[in-house]
């Protein structure tokens, strides 16, 4: 078949919701960039479609969200996991050069897995993601499901550890069988939910052996997900813990480079015209990357709100001076990022 006819015949297929159609036209290709001697994006192809989907899900539900049911806390009936496939790239992300370098390697070698394989070699599979809040942990979480085409397995620490701590190990159990079913960007968010629950749980050094035998399930998964655990205490988490993760990566603050990166992706849908971005991001020194989306979105209101098009100078200048304002409020209430830190676990 030709290629312009397989392609119509993928999207036809999607758009009918006919899963089997879909797989047919898919295999089609694959086996058209074989004969074309294209053995590595073949290979790609063939591996998201049958690990990436099929793996993860049931027959009937695998391109369209529906995923096995998620396992459930027993006691508050929250569910332990939540399943997203994210359709981001890493134009959606605005990273230091340094941690996108790391970040697309780990990418890389996760999607090209059989080849490293057949070395005997193993993919980066265990990142750790700290940092203050706000900075793109969890948005990058969500990228990295995008790119490599698999999805996010978002874990609720919060649920997983609030329960009795004998139900705690029973809800790894739950998230780890399920996990096993399939590949995932498997997400350990807020790590410092185990934090919060330091004093009952540290009474019996329980914090330590949690992260222990988290560390130890994900150790022993046969599942080929990439796992990553996000906390915004990283002082909570002892050396030992530290080794144990093929890469650790630190979501700073933006500096007046990215924060000016921020500006512009936040701002990019709307007109304006003679403003100096570079200024305003030198203004918003101890600004996260969610607080200057949380500017340009008021911002955009604001323009949107008066029935206008192009945003001003000074509509810019107010809602940074309310996001100054705003800081100053908190921090003459004692809060800080440091505020909720505790003892090493
Ligand atoms: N580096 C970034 N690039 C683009 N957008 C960002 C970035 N950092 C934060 N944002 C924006 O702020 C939102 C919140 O960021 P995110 O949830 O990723 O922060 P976090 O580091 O996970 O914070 P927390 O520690 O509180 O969980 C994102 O969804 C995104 O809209
Ligand atoms: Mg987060």
């Amino acid at each position: 078949m030709a290629r312009g006819e397989i392609i119509r015949k993928l999207f036809q297929s999607f758009s009918h919701n006919e899963r089997e159609g879909f797989y047919a036209a898919a295999m089609e290709l694959i086996q058209e960039e074989k004969s074309k001697n294209h053995n590595l994006l073949a290979r790609d192809l063939e591996r998201i479609l049958k690990n990436g989907y099929s793996k993860a899900l049931p027959a009937s539900n695998t391109l369209y969200g529906n995923y096995p049911e998620e396992p459930k806390d027993r006691e508050t009936g929250l569910s332990l996991i939540d399943v997203k496939l994210f359709s981001l790239s890493w134009d959606d992300v605005i990273l230091s050069k340094d941690n996108l370098e790391i970040l697309q390697r780990v990418a890389l070698e996760n999607r090209k897995q059989e080849i490293l394989e057949a070395y005997g070699l193993r993919p980066k599979s265990k990142l750790l993601f700290c940092g203050p809040p706000g900075c793109g942990k969890t948005l990058t979480s969500k990228v990295l499901s995008g790119v490599l085409g698999i999805p996010l397995a978002y874990i609720n620490l919060t649920a997983v550890f609030s329960s009795y701590l004998g139900e705690t190990a029973t809800n790894l159990k739950k998230i780890f069988d399920y996990v096993e079913n399939g590949e995932w960007v498997v997400l350990f968010d807020e790590f410092d939910a185990i934090a919060r629950d330091r004093n009952t749980l540290n009474e019996h050094g329980e914090v330590k052996r949690l992260v222990n035998s988290l560390l130890q399930l994900i150790d022993a998964s046969s599942s080929n997900s990439l796992f990553i655990a996000a906390t915004n205490h990283e002082s909570l988490l002892d050396n030992a813990i530290w080794r144990r993760f093929d890469e650790i990566i630190f979501f700073a603050k933006p500096d007046l480079k990215l924060r000016k990166k921020l500006l512009k992706c936040y701002l990019s849908r709307i007109r304006y015209s003679g403003i100096n971005l570079g200024d305003f991001a030198a203004e918003l020194e101890e600004a996260t990357g969610a607080d200057i989306e949380r500017i340009c979105i008021d911002t955009i209101k604001t323009v949107i709100l008066r029935g206008d098009q192009e945003l001003t100078h000074a509509d810019l200048t107010a809602a940074v001076e309310r996001y100054l304002e705003r800081s100053r409020i908190i921090v003459s209430s004692g809060e800080s990022p440091e505020a909720g830190a505790c003892e090493s676990v």
